[in-house]
């Protein structure tokens, strides 16, 4: 058997699995190419959240990491959600702790927390909004200008807020080690190399600010699904993508006959890439992992979660 039938045998066993077990297989945009493919619905943190909310199947599978099946367990209380690997974490939702998140909400009384969906769900628990990186802004811009905010735990994409609604927020350090690896110097080199190709930088890289300070008209800071619909919508043909390369198979199947060039080859996430077709087979057989949240926390998390999936 070749490899290319091998793949095509193991993609239709999946999707008689997901047809047998009524379920839906939802695949994040750093997914392998495999997963991608066999997937009902492949897109950013915030579009995946809303197809898990909306989701007709009894069962959802989720091919991402951890917080993004705890985010659809917490919205479908009623479905069973797998994740095809428990160990897919994520070091920014590692980044803070609830105990951490409940010390700095009592150091600063009053304040709204407002949560990147990157966390954990005891830390969802703890906060007031929740919010992806497709509709942080709005997130931001529909709190009262007067309101003191705890943005956490990204500190880039803190920083990167402050600067495009002006206002000043409270920001937890953590950060994403694939984005922050995503160095200054890959960006001026790739502006040197090919001046006149559109730079689609994500908010969670350590270069964001930096880009954004060069004053490029080419550098536009977007989500992983902003950066699909700017390249299909641009007149441009060439791109260069900064943010983890799981994207860039979905950029150029979407949006064939443009260039598209990864600024760092090694932006890899290895959480994201430890979901395979072989686990994604096993999860649909063996009905595994199943992720569940105590129905407490998930209660407290939920209207964080329901504010962010209703804005932007
Ligand atoms: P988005 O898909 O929401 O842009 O987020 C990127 C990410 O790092 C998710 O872990
Ligand atoms: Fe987490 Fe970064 Fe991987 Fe996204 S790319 S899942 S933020 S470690």
């Amino acid at each position: 058997m070749t490899t290319t039938s091998h793949l095509n045998a193991l993609q239709e066993e999946i999707r008689e699995l997901a047809r047998v077990r009524d379920a839906v297989i939802l695949a994040h945009n750093y997914q392998v190419p495999g997963v991608q493919d066999v997937a009902d619905y492949v897109g950013d943190s915030l579009g995946l959240s809303r197809m898990a909310a909306a989701a007709p199947e009894s069962t959802i599978v989720f091919c991402g990491v951890h917080f993004m099946a705890e985010t659809a367990a917490i919205l479908s209380p009623e479905k069973t959600v797998l994740i095809p690997d428990l160990d897919a974490g994520c070091s920014l939702a590692s980044s803070i702790t609830a105990d951490q998140l409940r010390d700095w909400k009592a150091q600063n009384p009053g304040a709204v927390v407002v949560s990147y969906v990157n966390t954990t769900a005891e830390v969802k628990a703890e906060s007031d909004y929740c919010c992806t990186s497709g509709n942080a802004q709005a997130v931001i811009e529909a709190i009262p200008a007067d309101q003191q905010i705890l943005f956490l735990p990204d500190v880039y994409l803190g920083l990167w807020l402050e600067r495009v609604t002006g206002r000043n927020l409270n920001i937890w350090m953590g950060e994403c080690h694939v984005h922050a690896g995503i160095r200054p110097a890959d960006i001026e080199r790739w502006q040197k190399e090919a001046p006149d190709a559109e730079m689609l930088v994500h908010p969670e890289c350590g270069c964001a600010s930096q880009a954004m300070a060069f004053g490029n008209e080419h550098t536009h800071i977007l989500s992983t699904e902003g950066m699909v619909k700017f390249a299909e919508q641009s007149d441009k043909e060439r791109f260069l993508i900064a943010t983890e390369v799981g994207i860039l198979h979905r950029l150029r199947k979407e949006v064939p006959g443009k260039r598209f060039d990864p600024v760092r080859e090694e932006a890899s996430c290895k959480f994201m890439k430890m979901i395979t077709l072989v686990k994604l087979r096993d999860a649909l057989r063996d009905e595994k992992y199943v992720v569940t949240v105590d129905p407490e926390i998930a209660d407290r998390a939920r209207g964080a979660i329901e504010r962010m999936v209703a804005i932007g």
